[in-house]
Order: structure tokens, then C-alpha cells, then sequence
């Protein structure tokens, strides 16, 4: 059984929940109580059991019954006692009792792909643990009682001041703290928007004919229609929005086929929100990552009372962090935060104070900027990789995010899934992203998330991208790789 790295710290000061037998000695009592959690899993191989003294403290027993149960226990093989290491359950003291075909609690885990480019996440192994622990100490150590109180369903008012000062000066948005509630990322932004007995948007909501099946089904499953919008080379067709209350984009850096939102249509979908009392959900899911030019500012900064904007650390920090922001026209704060409901759906203050501090503090630059600077040289990697393994295939998306998209000929895409399976490399083709029921003509393609793999792995996991790629037509030929390194 894989070992959690929750159990290796030390928890001395547990409570083991023991029940003792009233019948018999407490001796016996207590061994029996031991090994029954040793059995039935509650004590995992590996767990530090409590000092003779504090156990026979808490179960008002004499400091030597608690010893000479260690010792039996040690003795019988349920327990080990190393010098300075205290007495542990013994590793091959797996619990007995799982029934035959009863679920685990946690299932095991499937083995990852050999390489990974799939889209979606940024280097886990670039977390900032350091700076990030910083933030929490400091955070801890300085916030006054009352943060611990009930809280503040719009969220804590710290970071809500920190992100309307970063966001201005990242981003171009034009808010105020009190426009801001603090969510878990942007799939709970849009849940709080359109899920909920009130409804704060209604649909139809017009949404790009490439995007994120995820939010497509999330949606769905709150009984919106969704209306695709068909994409150019400058970005959505605006131009096409009708009867539609809200439109969903990802002007920064359209998802997934790249490319920021014309400035023109940019402007015209405010005009059409002006117009037609709509609004624009701006998804602004990874808009500090951009390379060769100054970042594309948020629509929001365009008009802030027609447009709504959802971020979060997802792909500038983690998606485990779960925290992110919605940017609100004041007519909806009081409707998101009604969604939002008693307590459930807030996020952890102590994670919240940490974000404020890490950005205050300026952590949150540096990490960025040390990202940019690592996704750009994994970009230009990429590019350089095809243009001398397979110049015949075009990439485009470059310029800004963590991932790119290879276009392949036509028909070609299902094949390259199915060899980068056989490599063992896990990837995402295009045709997953397209909406159902889009006028927009298919095409081929692979999205290939660059930040997702470590360091020392990604010159492997391009190399078997080169692999799968389909051929030039007329050549026949598999591309050729060499070793594509640094
Ligand atoms: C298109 C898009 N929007 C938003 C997000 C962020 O989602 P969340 O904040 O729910 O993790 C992602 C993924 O990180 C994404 O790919």
C-alpha cells in the first residue's frame, strides 16, 4: 500500500480514539484496543504512537500498562520500537478487515502516462513551497482574532484589496473591493452565475465553438443553452450575438486555439452589451502569461459595468490552491453572493490570507515572472523542436498561456492520438474542445499543454510528440527525431 506523506509527519499529540474493554485488566484491555486499530486501519503502517506518559494521561491508565503494551505489541510484530524513533506501527501491519470487493477509501492510484502534455496545468514541481509557506506564516502569525471568526461570504477583505490593486496593474481592471467575491476558481465562478435556485445570468449564453468541455457540461447540467460562436483568425464572431443574454470568452488568450480578441471585437461586444442589456463573462484563466508583447488588458477595464470577470491561480500558481475572483458590475454582487449561500461554498480564510500576503508581498511577481520566463523557453523549445522535426506542421497559440496547437491535416487527428497512446504520451486532440452543435468548419489538431511536465522531463516528452505526428503528405516518411534537448 502507497504510504501517504501525511503519515510521516510526526503526529505525536493524535488522539487514538481507544475504546477499552471494561472486562479484564487494562493491560490486556489495551492491547486488545491497539491492535483492533491497527487491523482495522484506523493506525496506518508507519504512525507514531504517542509517549507511554501521554497516552496513560488520556486514558487514565498507569504510565507501565501503556509500556507493557508496547511491548507485547512490539513483541506479537503489530508494533516496532526503534532508539529515537519512538514506537511505530509496523509496516507490514496492513490492515486485515477489507472485505473482499468492499470499496477503499481511496482508490488506488492508475499509473500516469511516461510523458505528459496535456493542457490544463502548470509545472506542479515549480510550486512555490518556500515563498508560499512564507506567506502563510506571516499571514498567521499577524492576522488579528477576528479573521477567525464567522468571516465574510464576499470573502476576506485583505485579499480583496490586494487583488484590486494587482489586478489594475496586471490586468487593466477598473474595480473595487466591495466588487469583489472571492470563489474557488472559475468553474465555481460560473457555477455561482448560472447554477442556483435564483439565477444571477439566465441563458441562451453564447459561448466560443472551441472551449472547455467541462464548463460546457457544467452548464448544461444547470439547464443553460449554450449558442456557439463561431472563430476567425481575430477572435470570435462577435458580430454574430442575437438574442443571446451573455456571451463566455476568453479574450486574453482564446482557449484553446490562442490568439487574444481583436481590439475591434473587443469593443464591439461591449457595445453589444450596452445595447442589449447583455452581458460578457470574461474567463481570464491564464492572461499574465504572455511573451513576445506587452499582456493583452482585461475587456473588463474596456466597461466594467458590462462585464464580469472570473480568474484564478489555477495556472499562475496551482490548481490545487482552489481560490479565484469574480469582478463584478455591482448589480450582481448582492445575487452571487445570495448564490454563494451560508458558509459551504466559501473559501478557507487561512488560504486566503496566504494569497493576500503572497501577493502583497511580492511573491505573487516573482513567481510569475520566474514562470513566464520558464514557459517561454519551454515555447521556444516546442517551435524549435518542430521546425526541425516537422516543419510541415503548423503551430500557432505561441504567443501567450501554456499551451499550443499543432494543426494537423485533415483526418490525421485521430491516428496521432492513437500513437501518442502507443507512446505512452498522454495529449489532447482539438476535436474534444469543439462544440457540438458549431456551424464551424472541424479541424485537426493537437493542443499541447508545454508547462505541464518538469523540468528534466520535457525534452523526452517532445521527442515523442515528434513521434506521433503524422508525416508530410507526400513524403510518407515517419518524422524523423534526433535528441531534442536543450
Ligand atoms: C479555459 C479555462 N478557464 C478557466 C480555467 C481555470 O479553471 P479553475 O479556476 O476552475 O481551476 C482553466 C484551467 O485552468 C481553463 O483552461
Amino acid at each position: 500500500m502507497a504510504k501517504s506523506w501525511v503519515n510521516s509527519a510526526e503526529r505525536i499529540g493524535a488522539d487514538l480514539h481507544l475504546q477499552l474493554a471494561e472486562a479484564g485488566g487494562r493491560r490486556a484491555a489495551l492491547i486488545g484496543a491497539l491492535r483492533e486499530a491497527v487491523r482495522d486501519g484506523r493506525l496506518a503502517p508507519g504512525t507514531r504512537l504517542p509517549p507511554y506518559r501521554s497516552l496513560a494521561a488520556d486514558l487514565g491508565v498507569a504510565r507501565n500498562t501503556v509500556a507493557d503494551a508496547y511491548a507485547e505489541l512490539v513483541a506479537e510484530g503489530w508494533l516496532t520500537a526503534r532508539q529515537g524513533s519512538g514506537t511505530r506501527v509496523a509496516d507490514r501491519a496492513e490492515p486485515l478487515r477489507q472485505a473482499e470487493g468492499a470499496p477503499r477509501t481511496s482508490p488506488p492510484r492508475a499509473r500516469g502516462p511516461r510523458h505528459d502534455l496535456r493542457q490544463g496545468t502548470p509545472d506542479a514541481s515549480s510550486f512555490p513551497r518556500t515563498a508560499w509557506l512564507a506567506s502563510y506564516r506571516r499571514a498567521l502569525q499577524q492576522a488579528p482574532n477576528e479573521v477567525f471568526g464567522p468571516g465574510d461570504p464576499a470573502g476576506l477583505i485583505e485579499l480583496r484589496e490586494a487583488l484590486t490593486e494587482y489586478l489594475a496593474r496586471a490586468r487593466g481592471v477598473r474595480t473595487e473591493p466591495d466588487r469583489i467575491v472571492i470563489c474557488s476558481g472559475f468553474a465555481h465562478g460560473l457555477r455561482l452565475l448560472f447554477g442556483g435556485r435564483d439565477r444571477v445570468l439566465a441563458g441562451p449564453l453564447a459561448v466560443e465553438a472551441y472551449g472547455l468541455p467541462f464548463h460546457r457540461e457544467l452548464l448544461a447540467t444547470a439547464g443553460v443553452r449554450t449558442v456557439s460562436l463561431p472563430l476567425d483568425e481575430q477572435g470570435a464572431r462577435v458580430d454574430r450575438l442575437a438574442r443571446e443574454r451573455a456571451v463566455l470568452l476568453t479574450p486574453a488568450h482564446q482557449f484553446p486555439t490562442g490568439g487574444p480578441l481583436h481590439a475591434e471585437r473587443r469593443a464591439a461586444v461591449v457595445d453589444w452589451a450596452r445595447a442589449r442589456g447583455g452581458v460578457v463573462v470574461e474567463d481570464d484563466y491564464d492572461g499574465e502569461f504572455r511573451y513576445d508583447r506587452r499582456p493583452v488588458g482585461a475587456v473588463q477595464g474596456l466597461d466594467p459595468e458590462q462585464v464580469i470577470l472570473i480568474g484564478s491561480v489555477s495556472k499562475s500558481l496551482s490548481p490545487a490552491v482552489r481560490l479565484g475572483w469574480m469582478v463584478l458590475p455591482g448589480r450582481y454582487v448582492d445575487g452571487v453572493l445570495a448564490a454563494k449561500g451560508e458558509r459551504e461554498a466559501w473559501a478557507s480564510v487561512l488560504d486566503q490570507l496566504s494569497l493576500a500576503d503572497f501577493i502583497v508581498s511580492g511573491s505573487y511577481d516573482r513567481h510569475v515572472r520566474r514562470m513566464r520566463q520558464r514557459y517561454r523557453s519551454r515555447r521556444d523549445r516546442l517551435v524549435a523542436a518542430l521546425a526541425a522535426h516537422a516543419p510541415h506542421i503548423e503551430v500557432t497559440g505561441v504567443a501567450a498561456g501554456l499551451h499550443a496547437v499543432l494543426r494537423l491535416p485533415p483526418g490525421t487527428e485521430r491516428s496521432a492520438l492513437k500513437a501518442a497512446a502507443w507512446q505512452g504520451l498522454a495529449l489532447d486532440g482539438l476535436a474534444e474542445f469543439r462544440h457540438p452543435a458549431t456551424d464551424m468548419a472541424a479541424r485537426d489538431g493537437l493542443v499541447v499543454g508545454y508547462a505541464t511536465p518538469s523540468e528534466h522531463a520535457y525534452g523526452a516528452a517532445l521527442e515523442a510528440l515528434c513521434r506521433v505526428l503524422p508525416p508530410k503528405a507526400d513524403s510518407g516518411l515517419p518524422v524523423s527525431i534526433s535528441t531534442i534537448n536543450r
